[in-house]
């Protein structure tokens, strides 16, 4: 065992794997108590009064070959929201253990360490560097209690990302202490490559990808842990079995299709043009003080009244996040890129 294993929860080292049902897919079921015939409104391939595979090896392949990755090195889990409770509940102990998290970042974090009974220590971003990492403050908030350190690259909400310079030197010098997990839910969005070809000289460092955004699946509930083989094994005993449902598993199979793929990357090239629209066009009024530069499928804007700009957007029948309780995000909203027709009228609604 190395230390990647050795600072995980010694009760979870220990705890004997839940036997599930057998899965030989080409044999008549008579040993899960299913019903032996599809409902009506059953519209699934392999029908879903069947459990689907407990640990779906042949999804884990194929986001392996999509993410570029061995199989072993795959956890498909119900988003990364999911991977972020895995990674928690494994590592972090009750009363004892802490997680770093940078904020203003994605909330699941600290909820889950908090759910979990772990301390959570925040060294935020600091805003005059673009919500850069604080490399010095944050090396000196690892303690001996923490056992993760979520980095969320590109950053929900700021939109920056954190760049492979930082990342790698941060992931080198928790070596033997804490993983670092970088969130790349956003990083189709950003043009550069994602961490996860560093997995392998770096066995503290832990790749979170989804199927939500730039695959439009956010409905379908898909994420994936990519990490070292023997991270993945210890998050599959406490994973559910049957996670990820029978239709999830065929809508993702359908998404990394050749086809969709070329589809999906014609979006994500749509959202990245309309982005730049948005951003000028919002720059250049008087009522907007900062349009953050952005590499994900949102902006982040500071508004002179961003209450009244919220108010606009309602009024228009448009949702936008109100991030005003942030520390440090003052009168900002985080607006979603839409369609160019959705992006039109959030132009026209807002001040
Ligand atoms: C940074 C980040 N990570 C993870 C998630 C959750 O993604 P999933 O849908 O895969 O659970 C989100 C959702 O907004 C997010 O912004």
């Amino acid at each position: 065992m190395s230390w990647i294993t050795e600072i995980a929860r010694p009760d979870i080292q220990a705890l004997a794997p839940y036997q599930h049902a057998v899965w030989e897919p080409g044999l008549v079921r008579l040993h899960a108590n299913e019903l032996p015939w599809r409902a009506a409104a059953d519209g699934s391939e392999a029908g879903l009064n069947r459990y689907p595979e407990p640990h779906p090896q042949a999804l884990a392949g194929r986001l392996a070959l999509h993410y570029l990755v061995n199989a072993d090195a795959v956890l498909p889990c119900r988003g990364s929201d999911e991977a972020i409770d895995l990674l928690t509940r494994c590592y972090a102990r009750c009363g004892r253990d802490a997680v770093v998290i940078t904020p203003p970042t994605f909330g699941m974090y600290a909820l889950c360490a908090r759910v979990q009974g772990a301390a959570v220590i925040e060294v935020p971003l600091r805003r005059e560097s673009g919500y850069g990492v604080d490399v010095p403050a944050l090396l000196k908030a690892v303690t001996s209690a923490v056992k993760l350190v979520y980095l969320c690259s590109p950053n929900n909400p700021t939109g920056n990302r954190i760049d492979r310079a930082t990342v790698l030197a941060l992931a080198g010098a928790l070596a033997g202490r804490a993983l670092l997990v970088i969130d790349e839910a956003y990083v189709e969005f950003s043009g550069a490559p994602s961490l996860s070809a560093d997995l392998q000289a770096l066995p503290g460092l832990v790749v979170l990808r989804t199927l939500s955004k730039a695959h439009g699946l956010a409905g379908a509930r898909c994420g994936a842990v990519l990490a070292d083989p023997q991270i993945i094994a210890l998050l599959r005993r406490v994973i559910q079995p049957y996670a990820v449902t029978q239709l999830t598993i065929e809508a993702v199979f359908r998404a990394l299709e050749p086809a969709a793929l070329d589809e999906a990357r014609a979006r994500v090239s749509l959202v990245i043009s309309e982005r730049t629209r948005l951003a000028a066009a919002l720059a250049a009024r008087s009522t907007v003080r900062h349009v953050w530069p952005s590499a994900a499928n949102f902006l982040l804007v500071e508004f002179a009244d961003a209450g009244a700009a919220l108010q606009r957007c309602h009024a228009a029948g448009l949702l936008v996040r109100d991030l005003r309780h942030l520390p440090s995000l003052g009168q900002s909203l985080r607006l979603s890129i839409g369609t160019a027709e959705q992006n039109d009228r959030l132009l026209q609604a807002l001040p």
